[in-house]
């Protein structure tokens, strides 16, 4: 290891700041929601603010959606669905997907912006990730628009009629992305309530969807908390619940639709296994392992938040891992040098902090970048755990921050059992030079997705999601349609 730089000398290097301006976006101070093709007055007087996570200023405040907006909304929903959507040929429908992906586009920086003002996640990934994918799942599903006949769903696979969609604060467009696209290129029309902490891209979606000229009520955004969730997935004039968040509320959620007869996908948390052969090659598996789990701060659910390392080479790879753990930046979310920006919360602060103690209380040893933090806002150092026992809670719970628990292996049988031992099941990756020992464990593993040499790649053409308590169903790709085909 005597090639690598000494640990000390890293922290000596500096880079100039480089902030993205955000002059770009425009802020109205409070918001309503977006029903009908128009945002309108909300029916309650409630509203909260949505912060900057990365300073705690408050951006805007939202309207908290009472009973009577998810009303109007459903019902603008269903009037569009029948009187207008329901009737488009597939090539229309694709018409206004492929419009509002090109707004995206065109109108990406600012949405980059607002995203990471208001999740707190790096330019950076909004800038490369979220909002080019954003756009890459509209243009994906715009395509099968008039193609559904083709899609293994019968010959003639008809709309569900309005889908009521309930997406997580991590990725808030991407989500939104991923929920609206399929379901209007399979006919339906949306209702859909963005996170609490992150509404504002999603409000900004509306302003382009009414750019795109989609038809007044296809697509809904009435924002809120738990609240008017429940009020929109409890909803007699939806036909469709598509959930992603916590395990928690996906069980909630998951027995108020049952014998309602709506349709029901669940995208729900995770605790992904990484898991590195001693063959594997170190260097790109180092950065698949960084990437796994600090990426947007490790709020991700299918991050590879446990490291299985094969017994032979953990003292190499936790010490290269340690060193590169070191060098990553973090601070404002808003300059474009910044590798890891603000936690969400001051609640998701707290969880991280508090399964964080709980990892050193049991045993396990703690590694924190020495990062100098912002002294405003919410941030966590990267934390690596090492010498993890499976029954720690940091090695069962989801963190969803960014903390890595690393356990050991020294046979691919045990590298399952392992990986295996959740009650989750979303996603695994697979570090090795051997093909049949990937395909092998492949197999073996239970989780909806694997990723071999590589981990978090999405892609609009690929389907995702869980087994177990991970959910079910799948997004993206041809398999995503079916979510919102009655078939
Ligand atoms: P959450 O599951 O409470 O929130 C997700 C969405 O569900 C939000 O839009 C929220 O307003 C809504 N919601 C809450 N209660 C509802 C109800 N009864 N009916 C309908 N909708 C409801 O997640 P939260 O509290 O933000 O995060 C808690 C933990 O959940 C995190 O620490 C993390 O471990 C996990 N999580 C996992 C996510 C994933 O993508 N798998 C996403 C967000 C959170
Ligand atoms: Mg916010």
């Amino acid at each position: 290891m005597s090639d690598l730089t000494p640990l000390s000398s890293l922290n000596s290097l500096q880079y100039a700041p480089a902030p993205e301006s955000r002059a770009v976006v425009t802020l109205q101070s409070a918001y309503g929601h977006f029903i009908n093709g128009d945002f309108t007055n909300p029916a309650s007087s409630e509203q909260f603010a949505t912060l900057n996570p990365a300073t705690g200023e408050q951006l805007a405040t939202v309207a908290q959606g009472s009973d009577a907006d998810v009303d109007a909304a459903v019902a603008a929903a269903r009037k569009a669905y029948e009187k207008v959507w329901s009737k488009l040929p597939g090539s229309e429908r694709a018409k206004y997907l492929f419009r509002i992906a090109r707004l995206i586009q065109e109108r990406s920086r600012e949405l980059a912006v607002l995203e990471t003002l208001d999740n707190g996640k790096p330019i950076r990934e909004t800038r490369d990730i979220d909002v080019p994918m954003a756009a890459a799942w509209f243009f994906y599903y715009a395509g099968w628009a008039d193609k559904l006949e083709y899609a293994g769903f019968g010959s003639q696979p008809a709309a569900l009629g309005v889908a009521g969609q309930v997406i997580p604060w991590n990725f808030p467009l991407l989500m939104a992305a991923w929920k609206i696209a399929p379901a209007l290129a399979a006919g339906n029309t949306v209702v859909l309530k963005p996170a609490e902490t992150t509404p504002l891209s999603a409000l900004l979606l509306a302003d382009i969807i009414r750019q795109a000229g989609v038809p007044d009520g296809v697509v809904n955004i009435v924002t809120g908390d738990g609240r008017t969730g429940a009020a929109l997935v409890n909803h007699p004039g939806i036909n469709k619940v598509a959930f992603t968040g916590s395990t928690e509320v996906g069980r909630i959620i998951q027995s108020a639709v049952a014998g309602t007869g709506k349709k029901l996908t669940l995208e729900l948390g995770g605790k992904g296994a990484n898991i590195v052969f001693a063959d594997a090659p170190l260097d790109e598996t180092i950065e698949g392992i960084i990437d796994g789990i600090f990426f947007n701060q490790g709020h991700v659910c299918c991050a590879g938040s446990r490291l299985l390392v094969q017994e032979s080479i953990h003292d190499d790879v936790i010490e290269r891992l340690l060193r590169r753990v070191e060098q990553l930046r973090v601070g404002d979310p808003l300059d474009k040098n910044t590798d890891v920006g603000a936690i969400n919360s001051a609640a998701q602060l707290a969880k991280i902090t508090e399964l964080s103690d709980a990892g050193v209380l049991e045993g396990a040893t703690r590694f924190s970048s020495s990062c100098a933090l912002p002294s405003t806002g919410f941030f966590f150092a990267p934390t690596v755990f090492t010498g993890v026992e499976q029954t720690h809670r940091i090695a069962r719970e989801e963190i969803f921050g960014p903390v890595l628990s690393v356990l050991t292996f020294r046979t691919p049988e045990e590298a399952v059992a392992k990986a295996n031992n959740t009650t989750f099941g979303l996603a695994a990756g697979i570090w090795s030079e051997k093909g049949s020992r990937t395909l092998w464990m492949a197999e073996r593993l239970r989780a909806g997705v694997i990723w071999a040499n590589t981990y978090n790649k999405f892609d609009p053409t690929s389907p995702f999601g869980g087994v177990r308590e991970s959910g079910f169903g799948r997004e993206g790709g041809r398999h995503g349609l079916e979510a919102y085909l009655n078939v």
